[in-house]
């Protein structure tokens, strides 16, 4: 047994993957082999998938194939669509909505038992296929609802990212907002054992299934510290706007002792890859759009923000995180504030599916042990006597 603890387990390797390298120092993410930089510029998010789950990038007749398979899938059951309703007359925040339509996501389903196709077991590899297809449904009906609308039909003649641009708003997407989700999506769909998908590979080690693997890795993927920061970030962002002093902002947090959203690793120590990646796909964005200013207040205040930290915390590096880019992307493509770490989860369930798979196929049990630092020398009292 080890003699050190480490909270947090904090650099202790706990798997090795194919899926995602994560350098920390370097500020360098690759995705399935693949510069995140090269990935988020040229993928569908249908092909970061595909990579995903298969290891390498499907042909021209692999991708449409695979394209047709996962928007065939795209339909909730009447079932479903029920929990989902219940959770927004009830005024349920979005990531409870989606916790509870994933867990929700076989109910009323009557499929047939699928057939092998490669030495995974076809039935962890189908819940993969349609857990993908489905979270962006699931995310698009309880909005629908939220608002008092019909949910709408998934169209399978839209990509992914346009479907469920489609699913949220009843329009067909511009070019410039697909592409700009799409960047979204290709950027965050993996990134190494981070608490979500450690949860999701913890889950499906003791040989359960994906269902409740993706179901607690987004629990996991809601609290404040891993994928809800990006909404309080917008609306730190729309603040600093409205008033125009980035400085003041900054320093009156730094000295009330809050945390600058937004900024801060685990891993980098440099500023998250990611960050760059999103804030180039935002900048495209933004040029064409009337909110132009605003995406000048976005890099002004990050540049505040960075060095503002430098200097509250000269032992550690606080940088620039994903989520901060994310709040200006996932708002000029109109995904509402409420729904950006949902958006967040329509992306990483394929970072998520993919490793519960790969847990599965050299699977070992993750049990890790405890330091008891508890009493030791307690006699029982019986209960009237204490
Ligand atoms: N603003 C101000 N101070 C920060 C900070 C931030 N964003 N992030 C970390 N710090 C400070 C901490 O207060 C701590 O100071 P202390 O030693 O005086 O207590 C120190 O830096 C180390 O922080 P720690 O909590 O040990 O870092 P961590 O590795 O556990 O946390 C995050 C990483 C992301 C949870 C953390 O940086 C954070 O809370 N960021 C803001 C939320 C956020 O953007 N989350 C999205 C993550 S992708």
């Amino acid at each position: 047994m080890g003699e050190t603890t480490n909270p947090g387990l904090e650099g202790v390797i706990v798997a090795e993957t194919e899926l995602s390298d994560v350098d920390g120092e370097a500020g360098e993410l690759i995705i399935g082999g693949y510069p995140l930089e090269e990935l988020a510029a040229n993928a569908s998010y249908e092909e970061s998938v595909f990579l995903l789950l298969e290891g390498r990038l499907p042909t021209a007749d692999e991708l449409e194939a695979f394209r047709a398979d996962l928007a065939a899938r795209r339909r909730i059951t009447e079932e479903v669509q029920q929990v989902l309703r219940r959770a927004a007359e009830d005024g349920a925040p979005a990531m409870d909505a989606l916790r509870m339509g994933v867990a929700a996501a076989s109910l009323g389903d009557d499929r047939d038992e699928p057939e092998a196709t490669s030495g995974i077991d076809p039935e962890p590899r189908d819940d993969a296929m349609r857990l993908v297809a489905v979270v962006p449904t699931i995310v698009a009906t309880y909005w629908r609802y939220r608002r008092d609308e019909e949910p709408l039909e998934p169209r399978p003649d839209l990509s992914h990212a346009a479907n469920y641009l489609y699913l949220l708003t009843g329009e067909e997407p511009t070019p410039a907002d697909v592409r700009g989700l799409e960047t979204y999506l290709n950027t965050v769909i993996e990134h190494g054992v981070n608490a979500s998908t450690f949860t999701a590979r913890t889950v499906v080690s003791t040989e359960s299934d994906l269902i409740s693997a993706i179901t607690a890795a987004v629990g996991a993927l809601k609290g404040p510290l891993h994928g809800g920061a990006p909404g309080p970030v917008l609306e730190m962002l729309r603040e600093v706007h409205e008033e125009g002093d980035p400085e003041g902002y900054v320093r009156a947090k730094l000295e009330a002792g809050e945390r600058l959203m937004g900024f801060g690793h685990r891993v980098y120590r440099v500023r998250d890859p990611r960050a760059a990646v999103l804030s180039n796909g935002a900048e495209r964005l933004y040029a064409q759009s009337a909110d132009a200013d605003f995406f000048e207040t976005v890099q002004a205040f990050e540049s505040v923000a960075v060095d503002a930290l430098a200097e509250h915390k000269p032992d550690r590096r606080l940088e620039t995180n994903v989520e901060f880019y994310t709040a200006a992307l996932l708002d000029g493509v109109g995904v509402p504030r409420e729904l950006f770490t949902p958006t967040f989860a329509v992306s990483r369930v394929g970072g998520w599916s993919a490793h519960c798979l790969e847990q599965l196929e050299d699977n070992r049990l993750v049990r890790p042990v405890s330091r008891y630092a508890g009493e030791t020398d307690r006699t029982w009292t019986p209960v009237g006597e204490r």
